[in-house]
């Protein structure tokens, strides 16, 4: 298998159904090592099933997903797979009760035995990642912190600080910075690109402000309805694109026509590429 060729996700003829809602349709979407994907949408657009499909919280109804060639769901390969991929949820789950350093080992969990972590025994390695990680993302001396006492934005920080932690490959994040202020949401964006770029991770983030993706993304992909209507350039993405990606549209029954684009400024021909190809 070719690293360099070969795109770390790949997903085919994929739909996913809750019930009678066509939450995903998606025929073909690939993303390659190293890429910076920001996935755009309104809300109930998708971008959320898109994420735990890719970490294999969950199945497609029909398709494939595949991650590092992968199913990330597949019962053999699942743990490896998993471990090559942090979420940072909209929420962050951290456990608010436990100090900030405590929150940030749990993300070496898959290369600890349980009854070590249980016991909170971790090996000094990890320990010392844990505090260069913490240096990393500005929280150097608040180890000791319960995360209960901590604001908005040092919690975010806590939470991105815990997915360096799990040496992941790829690091999908949904809406991370949805709780905080327009100006710490840059500042947390920044520095979660930074690190990222740092280890050469790659990065998914579903998020509603195009314009603050624009800064940091190598790639747009817009969703409308569980329909990719964007893949392609940050720079190409045009505001009739976010029209397209914007629009209000209904949301819940099973469609069964084609979303209505007019003569859409679809990211095909030109538009369409892949960054990094
Ligand atoms: N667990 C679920 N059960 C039923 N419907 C769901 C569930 N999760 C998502 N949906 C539906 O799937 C669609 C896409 O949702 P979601 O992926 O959460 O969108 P987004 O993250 O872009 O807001 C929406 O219509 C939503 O109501
Ligand atoms: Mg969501």
């Amino acid at each position: 298998m070719n690293a360099t060729l070969d795109p770390a996700i790949r997903l085919r003829d994929v739909h996913l159904l809750f019930g009678r809602t066509l939450a995903l349709d998606l025929e073909h979407l690939e993303m390659r090592a190293g890429e910076r994907v920001f996935v755009l949408g309104h809300s109930g657009s998708g971008k959320t099933t898109l994420s735990r499909l890719i970490k294999g919280r969950l199945k497609p109804s029909t398709g494939t997903v595949r991650v590092f060639g992968n199913d990330p769901t597949a019962k053999d390969s699942r743990r490896e797979t998993q471990r090559r991929i942090a979420m940072i949820d909209q929420e962050y789950f951290l456990v608010p009760r436990l100090d900030v350093v405590d929150n940030v080992l749990h993300g070496c969990l898959g290369r600890v035995s349980p009854w070590r972590s249980y016991l909170g025994w971790y090996p000094g390695e990890e320990w010392e990642k844990a505090e260069s990680i913490l240096e990393e993302v500005e929280l150097g001396g608040l180890g000791y912190r319960r995360v209960e006492t901590l604001s908005g934005g040092q919690r975010q920080r806590t939470a991105i600080a815990r997915a360096l932690m799990q040496d992941a490959d790829i690091i999908v994040a949904d809406e991370p910075v949805s709780a905080l202020d327009p100006e710490l949401a840059e500042d947390a964006l920044e520095l979660l690109v930074e690190c990222v770029a740092r280890r050469g991770i790659t990065l998914i983030v579903n998020l509603h402000q195009p314009e603050l993706a624009r800064r940091f993304a190598t790639r747009f992909v817009g969703l409308a309805n569980g329909r990719l209507v964007y893949d392609g350039s940050p720079d190409g993405f045009t505001k009739q694109h976010a029209e397209l990606v914007y629009r209000a549209q209904p949301k819940g029954e099973m469609r069964d026509e084609q979303p209505e684009t007019g003569t859409p400024p679809t990211a095909s021909g030109s538009d369409l590429r892949l960054v990094g190809d």
